[in-house]
């Protein structure tokens, strides 16, 4: 069972996209699907971890073995992620968290009027960074899925949220978001690997082989 590397840790992973919501019926979303999530919750729990999955809305199903904590807003995530962090070893932030929610949460439907209309956002928290500030012996993959400049923004982001490693990746249209497959550039503190382009799964698994070569380095440090 992928040789057990990561048997005796508890693993807390974030998958999916969020919802903020504007009023009973409306929210904001993005294109996540989960499944590179998903695939590493899977992938965790087969390499013999303890599993708890923080995840948005999304269509799949509960991988075997895994506990699931299902979310709507990124504060419901923010809070879930703080519950189950206790006693956690690693943490892998793969949800699309949404940055911006609406300032105000409308109780009423709003109505349409003529003209046009516009949104006040405000910032949501920036769980992974929260993590790995509130617990910096616990192990923290981030992802940075990037447009453009993805290498320097992935190295960027892994300094700025001080996170052990990040795996960047390229979205697009047609890129990583809502599809199978992907391609990775992993980073962290003493080196790099690129994962060519594979399905989830086999990414998932590749990422957890190699959080388990860093867990041990670190403790044999
Ligand atoms: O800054 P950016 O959103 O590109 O960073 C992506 C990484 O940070 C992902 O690992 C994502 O899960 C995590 N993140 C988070 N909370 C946020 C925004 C991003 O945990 N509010």
């Amino acid at each position: 069972n992928a040789n057990g590397v990561l048997a005796g840790r508890r693993v807390v992973v974030t998958a999916g996209p969020t919802r903020e919501p504007l009023d009973p019926v409306r929210y904001l979303t993005n294109r996540s699907s989960g499944r590179m999530g998903y695939a590493l919750a899977a992938a965790c729990a087969a390499a013999g971890a303890e599993v708890t999955l923080v995840s948005g809305p999304t269509a799949l199903d509960v991988p075997s073995g895994v506990e699931r904590v299902a979310v709507e807003s990124a504060g419901e995530m923010y809070d879930a992620v703080m519950a189950a962090m206790p006693g956690a070893d690693i943490f892998i932030g793969a949800a699309a968290v949404a940055d911006y929610r609406p300032a105000e949460i409308a109780t009423d439907k709003i109505k349409k009027s003529d003209g046009e209309a516009s949104l006040r956002l405000a910032r949501t928290r920036d769980i992974i960074a929260e993590v790995a500030s509130a617990w910096p012996e616990v192990f923290t993959l981030g992802f940075a899925a990037e447009t453009t400049n993805m290498e320097a923004a992935a190295r960027d982001k892994r300094e700025r949220k001080g996170l052990s490693m990040i795996a960047g990746n390229v979205v697009g249209p047609d890129k990583a978001f809502g599809r199978d497959d992907n391609e990775l550039l992993v980073i962290w503190g003493e080196g790099e690997k690129r994962l060519a382009q594979a399905s989830k799964i086999d990414l998932a698994r590749d990422l957890v082989a190699l959080i388990g070569e860093r867990l041990a380095c670190d403790s044999t440090a």
